[in-house]
């Protein structure tokens, strides 16, 4: 895999554009209002850096998602059909309004990525770390200061080649679980955000718009703790059904 692309080139785009420019990777970063407004950031990026739109963007090896979740159902529903699809979303309502679909019982934000784009391999990930942290945090293979990146998916194939490319860019990534699963590193749960946090509490005090505080390395055990120690209270399992 040598080219990435990117659909969505905001504080998460462009934070995993440089990343990957920086471990060798071709990136076609893409937005909504088309590839001449990304011009002074490709010309900043560099020459392995390009700019298109988010078809253009979708036909790479990897496709990260990087849009406000209330932004996916303007993109056409077979534009990631096949591709690997790294699920970036998060839901904040002040931003993306009410989803209706969100208050399903056992609902996910991956659910309803998955649900829309037909046929793409999505995973679950880079959703749960501030751009700032992944942006710092990055270490190269065997630093004892490496942070981990969790992933969940219902494609173990898919889920690999994504930890492979998380590896690529600084970061011991892991599977915790399927897609049904990802609602443990959604927005408010332990593993969102906090791991990476050099004081959790400020971090969870933060309000939008404030400097994102300081990181600090969290390992492979810490965020697998924080990832297992979320608890929902609207799961339905089959168990409950019955
Ligand atoms: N910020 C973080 O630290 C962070 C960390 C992890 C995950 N996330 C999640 O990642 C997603 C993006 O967050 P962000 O902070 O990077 O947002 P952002 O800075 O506001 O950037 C959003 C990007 O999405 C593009 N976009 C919006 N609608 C689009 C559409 N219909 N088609 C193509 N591109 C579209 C925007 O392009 P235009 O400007 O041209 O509209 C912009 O480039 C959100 O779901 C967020 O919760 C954010």
């Amino acid at each position: 895999m040598t080219r990435i692309g990117i659909i969505g080139a905001g504080n998460i785009g462009e934070t995993v554009a440089r990343l990957a420019l920086a471990a060798g990777y071709e990136v076609v970063l893409s937005n909504s209002r088309g590839p001449g407004s990304l011009a002074s950031l490709i010309a900043n990026l560099g020459p392995r850096a390009a700019a298109g739109t988010p078809a253009d963007a979708a036909t790479a090896d990897v496709v990260v998602l990087a849009i406000p979740l209330g932004a996916i159902p303007s993109l056409p529903a077979d534009l990631l059909a096949g591709r690997i699809v790294v699920d970036a979303g998060n839901h904040y309502p002040d931003r993306d309004g009410a989803i209706v679909a969100l208050s399903a019982p056992g609902a996910t934000t991956s659910g309803l990525v998955s649900d829309h784009f037909l046929g793409a391999r999505v995973v679950k990930g880079l959703n749960s770390i501030v751009w700032a942290h992944l942006r710092d945090l990055a270490r190269a293979p065997g630093s004892p200061e490496r942070s981990a990146l969790p992933l969940a998916t219902d494609d173990a194939a898919a889920g690999a080649e994504v930890v492979r490319f998380l590896d690529d860019l600084g970061y011991d990534a892991f599977v915790y679980g399927t897609l049904a699963d990802s609602w443990r590193t959604e927005r408010d749960r332990p593993a969102y955000c906090l791991p990476y946090a050099a004081d959790p509490e400020v971090m969870r005090s933060r309000q939008a718009g404030e400097a994102v505080p300081p990181g600090a390395p969290a390992s492979t055990e810490r965020v697998r703790a924080a990832v297992a120690a979320a608890v929902r209270d609207d799961a339905v399992t089959p168990a409950d059904r019955s």
